[in-house]
């Protein structure tokens, strides 16, 4: 496994590379999630590279840019023995080399400014920019993304086919610890309470999915279900139906669903989701 600190390092392996490359783009500290991204990378190119970047321009002002874990030693051995050919791991500098501010960016309207897009302006924006420049950085032939940022999966389909990149994206499940609890990197910052609470979240959205599938109406089931999460002690920025294809708001006619939910525990956000059918 190599490990490539920058960009210049970068391009020299990318022009040894015959086969096909597919990326996975994370910002480290990986857990079991991330290499089973890397898992499903392998089955659909030859080589795999996982860069692991920090983004600053996806972090608000008062987000955990400062704090976020920053593991690249366990992480390379971590990539390695997953059998992942290459780790990208340059500096801000590098990838931003005339600042933040002045950096051009990529927006994708719309979808960037709902949901986690209302409560973090110009988050969607600094993911859609940082994922533009890796696949011009990288040219991979797919990437992989998580499906528990269904959001972001979205706004970077939406990216990659409004600018025309010659990049096939796959959606990976979602992993979950045994307790259902989605894996995250940010689960490091829960309490030992809060990580016993945490799983609540998933478990209120089976069973508000199942109440809808049974019948139940969207509005009782959303209100039923965002009186428990409260009462488990998760301060809510959003919970929401919507269709599953576009996150658009879901109509009685929409099949094809998908739950969404935003909370704090303590001062750590947590997201989650399932996608089901009525
Ligand atoms: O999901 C993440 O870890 C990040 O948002 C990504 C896609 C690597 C862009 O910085």
């Amino acid at each position: 496994m190599q490990l490539l600190k920058s960009l210049d390092e970068l391009r020299v392996w990318r022009s040894q590379q015959q086969a096909s490359v597919a990326l996975v783009p994370t910002m480290g500290n990986l857990h079991e999630g991330h290499l089973k991204l890397i898992d499903l990378a392998k089955q659909h190119a030859d080589v795999v590279v996982v860069s692991i970047f920090v983004n600053p321009l996806q972090f608000g002002a008062n987000e955990d840019l400062d704090n976020y874990p920053r593991t690249l030693a366990v992480d390379c051995v971590a990539v390695s023995k997953r059998g992942a050919s290459a780790v990208f791991a340059p500096s801000v500098a590098d990838i931003y080399p005339r600042g933040l501010t002045e950096q051009t960016f990529i927006e994708v309207p719309g979808i960037s400014e709902i949901l986690c897009g209302a409560s973090r302006p110009g988050h969607f924006r600094g993911v859609a920019t940082i994922v533009a420049k890796l696949f011009n950085m990288v040219q991979p032939n797919i990437a992989v993304f998580g499906e528990k940022d269904y959001q972001q999966l979205q706004v970077i389909r939406l990216m990659t086919q409004d600018l025309s990149l010659p990049v096939d994206i796959i959606g990976m499940p979602t992993e979950r610890a045994a307790d259902g609890l989605a894996l995250s990197s940010r689960n490091g910052y829960l309490t030992p309470s809060e990580r016993a609470t945490a799983p609540r979240l998933y478990q209120v959205l089976q069973h508000t999915a199942q109440q809808i599938k049974a019948g139940e109406t969207v509005v009782n089931a959303l209100a039923q279900a965002r009186q428990q999460i409260t009462a488990y002690g998760f301060r809510i920025d959003y919970l929401e139906l919507r269709r599953a294809c576009d996150l658009a708001p879901a109509k009685p006619t929409d099949q094809k669903l998908v739950l969404l939910v935003a909370a704090f525990l303590g001062s750590t956000r947590l997201i989650d989701n399932l996608q089901f059918s009525r």
